[in-house]
């Protein structure tokens, strides 16, 4: 499909994210010839630079040859403009130079602006941007809003009631990066694409799914954001919850983006937000104490750069949701997210019943393991069954075989998440982007936990070590339930 043209606007340039997401998503679209004939990047931050230090500072994040073919194209596009986010004077600078960019390639007035900046400058630039009257154009305008969305309910209602002061809802692209996986996609093709999965998909044959994303790295140099925000808001109504939606969601009636949105939305409405003392029942926070990876020592949480020497910031949590619909009534979902873990592994995991009935010798039953069906989102992307099978041999063993399918097998390397939001949003798709009302309910039930845990008792922290899976409160709540954590 033949892009528009279109002007880029990228607010926060000189940052992390552009350096390691957004650079090197524009590269790649601009080498397999995705990006519109018609084009422009204006990088916006505070930093005072030229037009050339910009393009050598993505040049270097990007590691481009000069004479790539791809880069040489890209650079002559490339344009920086600095200002501080949402001064009036600066706001008016980058109109000018947004009007001259435009008229020189011929843009049509279509503007991108990203946000792609520290959440504290929100408010600031969506003022600016509608004050100046940025978001009026001969040709249409569009916003992207990085994560965090709001840090609870009332931040993400506040951020949505002023966005839409500037720009309606079809004009708005929350991101959450997990949508643009390939194999998080790929969820929806599993379940619509195919026929035999679809009977099973419910509560008559699931015993229960479990969700974990887990990271083997600590907060690095994030503390500072970090340290605010804890395992939960960073991790759980967007990216933990948006795989639980994609799992649990009926069939959408068609792939346009309201339609995928609408039946994400119901499941998340689905869900009861806990009453106070549900959640330390159903919700177990965690955060890291010294301990080894792969053979290194690592240190504790709160040695980390920016992070308060005594912290009580989560950096791990669990929790138990059920999903209350016809489909799902009484299959709990576990979910589980951490720093500091033993692996780098995120996966979806749904457990299926035991066979209703033993046919075989007692000695036989026992090996017997329920169908697991294991949707591998990173690394190693790729969908496993286990079925069981018969040992070859005269007697009547059994054991578990893997039916599997791995990405690597194809051969054809996996796009970043960033490439394909990016491209979406650029094509004024908002499929893989989250509306506000699917916020909103996100937080909805997430709220509740952030306002027990700040009225109850001070966690005992740490309370893991480094390069385990997390405080023993996490199994008990599984355990709780006769089942297990699947950590293989
Ligand atoms: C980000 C979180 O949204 O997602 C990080 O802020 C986390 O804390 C990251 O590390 C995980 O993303 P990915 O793509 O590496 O699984």
């Amino acid at each position: 499909m033949e892009l528009e043209p279109q002007v880029l606007v990228i607010f926060g340039a000189s940052g992390d994210l552009m350096r390691r997401k957004l650079a090197p998503a524009l590269i790649r679209l601009a080498e397999q010839n995705l990006l519109p004939e018609r084009f422009a990047v204006i990088g916006f931050a505070r930093t005072t630079m030229s037009n050339d230090d910009f393009r050598s500072a993505i040049e270097d994040a990007v590691k481009a040859k000069p004479e790539n073919d791809a880069w040489k194209w890209l650079c002559q596009r490339i344009f920086y403009c600095q200002g501080g986010y949402g001064d009036r004077e600066s706001m008016e600078r980058l109109k000018e130079i947004i009007g001259g960019v435009d008229s020189k390639l011929k843009l049509e007035g279509n503007r991108l602006f990203y946000l792609a900046t520290p959440p504290e400058v929100f408010d600031d630039l969506v003022v600016g941007i509608r004050e100046s009257g940025l978001n009026k154009s001969q040709g249409w305008v569009r916003i992207v809003v990085e994560k965090p969305f709001g840090n609870d309910l009332e931040s993400a209602q506040h951020l949505n009631r002023l966005l839409w002061t500037a720009f309606d809802e079809q004009s708005i692209y929350r991101i959450d990066h997990y949508l643009g996986k390939e194999t998080v996609q790929n969820l929806l093709v599993l379940r619509f694409g195919n026929t035999i999965f679809e009977p099973l998909w419910n509560r008559r044959y699931v015993d229960h799914v479990q969700i974990t994303v887990a990271e083997s790295d600590g907060v690095g140099t994030r503390g500072r954001y970090y340290d605010a925000a804890g395992a939960l808001r960073d991790m759980v109504p967007n990216h933990l919850f948006q795989l639980l939606t994609l799992v649990a969601m009926e069939p959408p009636i068609s792939l346009d983006a309201d339609s995928v949105r609408d039946e994400k939305l119901r499941v998340l409405k689905s869900i009861k937000p806990f009453e106070p003392e549900e959640v330390d029942e159903n919700v177990v926070r965690g955060q890291y104490g010294a301990g080894e990876i792969n053979g290194h020592l690592v240190k504790p949480y709160c040695d980390e750069p920016y992070v308060k020497p005594n912290s009580k910031t989560e950096t791990f949590v669990a929790m138990r949701l059920f999903v209350r619909n016809w489909r799902w009534e009484g299959v709990p979902f576990y979910l589980r997210t951490g720093k500091r873990l033993p692996k780098r592994v995120t996966e979806v995991q749904i457990q299926f019943r035991p066979v209703p009935h033993l046919l075989f010798p007692p000695e036989t039953a026992g090996q017997l393991k329920p169908n697991l069906l294991t949707l591998r989102i990173q690394p190693d992307e790729g969908i496993i069954l286990r079925i069981e099978t018969k040992v070859v041999g005269m007697g009547m063993q059994v054991r578990s075989t893997p039916l599997d399918f791995h990405y690597a097998q194809l051969g054809t390397p996996i796009p970043d998440a960033y490439e394909r939001l990016l491209l979406d949003a650029m094509r004024g798709d908002q499929t893989l982007f989250m509306r506000a009302d699917e916020v909103e309910t996100a937080w909805r039930i997430v709220t509740p936990i952030l306002f027990r845990w700040q009225n109850s008792l001070e966690p005992k922290f740490p309370n893991y070590r480094a390069g385990t899976w997390g405080p023993k409160e996490a199994d008990e709540l599984i355990e709780r339930d006769g089942r297990q954590w699947l950590n293989d």
